[in-house]
């Protein structure tokens, strides 16, 4: 972020713009304000929106792609396309945002909380294992902060008790697993483009992959109320109405989740630069956990499948039980003398009133409570200089050696 200094450290009091846009981009913008047919899509799609749809789908290699208007759309037609009710369950990990469970528990199914692994901190598939029973219908894999679930495993256990499975990459556009994008792997794939991600289309937006094509089609007659196209030329084309109505799927309402074009304009510019947006991060992290290595009490997640993290957030568990401190002591202590705003990551899900309120307040993670109970996460936005993560590597080699006593 242009004219960022070390003093604005005490100013990043969570989660800012992540990325900002170009000029290309915002000359993207500006094209389709002057010269677009329409700022929203018509019946059924809009040019901008059609492109980026088409580019997103080809850089993940999926079936089709179908632009939205947030992650949580996105997670909210998977939810629904998946066709869950009461007598269902779905295994969601319990460290995740809020947005990953919410539609998941608005079609009346039972969420089961998983753990994550020790190491690379994302869904555990052992413990996926353990919590199928007959009702399990479905499994949400979390890619957090950037980093990717081990999907082989997931699929195994997918595979084998017949779930449905849906990846939320919010955090995670552009992350590979065995060479595979995230969101690829499972039936289907939710993406984020607010402004606090990789990527973002002004603001707010999102994209829902689908393996199977069908499930393409349905989600665009799902996304703007059911308006779809008449056959092509109907002599009288007001009769029996000039707009048709569909029913997208059979028992589900449609819903407006539906993207603006300037949006989609934005958005197809910017995934030209997804790649090299989230190598700079990689080299962002790579250096901050370098310049930390000494401190082995500060461990970042890692896994040993081949995989690209695209480092969303670089969290840290902190390890102070030696010299009797806990990551409370390290984050005060950063922030006010070291003048290093950190903080924590995601409220696992369980602990929330919100989620108490509807009976799923129980869970039983403990690498979820050992992360969330010592995480610490840095400052963090797209390219971020060198002298910037060194400087924030120094203050928290300081504070570490003060806590060691
Ligand atoms: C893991 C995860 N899932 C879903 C969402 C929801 O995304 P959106 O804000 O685009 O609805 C977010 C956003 O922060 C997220 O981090």
């Amino acid at each position: 972020m242009a004219g960022t200094d070390v003093d604005t450290y005490t100013l990043i009091k969570g989660l800012g713009l992540q990325t900002r846009m170009n000029e290309a981009e915002i000359s993207e913008m500006v094209r389709v304000a002057r010269e677009g047919e329409s700022y929203a899509i018509g019946v059924p799609n809009g040019p901008e929106n059609e492109a980026f749809e088409k580019d997103f789908a080809a850089m993940m290699g999926c079936a089709d792609a179908v632009a939205l208007s947030s992650c949580s759309s996105a997670l909210e037609l998977a939810a629904n396309m998946s066709q869950l009710g009461p007598d269902d369950d779905v295994i969601i990990p319990a460290h995740t945002y809020v947005a990953t469970a919410v539609p998941f528990a608005r079609t009346g199914a039972n969420i089961t909380w998983a753990d994550i692994d020790a190491n690379s901190r994302v869904l555990s598939a052992d413990s996926v294992r353990s919590l199928v029973r007959d009702q399990t219908r479905a499994v949400v894999a979390v890619h957090l902060y950037g980093m990717p679930v081990d999907m082989d495993a997931i699929m195994e256990v997918a595979d084998e008790y017949g779930l449905i499975v849906v990846e939320d990459c919010a955090q995670a556009p552009g992350a590979t697993y065995k060479g595979r994008r995230v969101g690829s792997i499972g039936d289907y794939g939710c993406f984020s483009f607010h402004s606090a991600k990789n990527i973002t289309t002004l603001g707010e937006g999102g994209m829902l992959a689908v393996k199977e094509a069908h499930d393409g089609e349905v989600a665009r007659r799902l996304r703007w109320m059911g308006n779809w196209p008449w056959e092509a030329g109907r002599e009288r084309d007001w009769v029996p109405s000039g707009n048709n109505l569909v029913v997208p799927m059979p028992g589900q309402w449609p819903v407006n989740f539906c993207l603006s074009e300037i949006s989609a304009a934005v958005g197809r510019a910017m995934l030209k630069r997804l790649d090299a947006i989230n190598e700079q991060r990689r080299h962002q992290a790579n250096r901050l956990i370098d310049a930390l290595a000494d401190y082995p009490e500060l461990d970042f997640p890692h896994a040993d499948y081949e995989h690209e993290h695209v480092y969303y957030m670089a969290p840290a568990c902190y390890d102070g039980g030696a010299h009797g401190k806990s990551h409370d002591d390290l984050i005060e202590l950063l922030r006010n003398k070291y003048k290093l705003h950190t903080n924590v990551g995601n409220w696992p899900l369980y602990r929330s009133e919100l989620f108490d309120q509807f009976g799923f307040g129980e869970a039983d993670v403990p690498e979820v409570d050992r992360f969330y109970d010592n995480m610490v996460i840095f400052p963090w936005w797209s390219d971020m200089p060198d002298d910037l993560i060194d400087d924030m590597a120094a203050r928290t080699r300081a504070a570490m050696d003060e806590l060691r006593g």
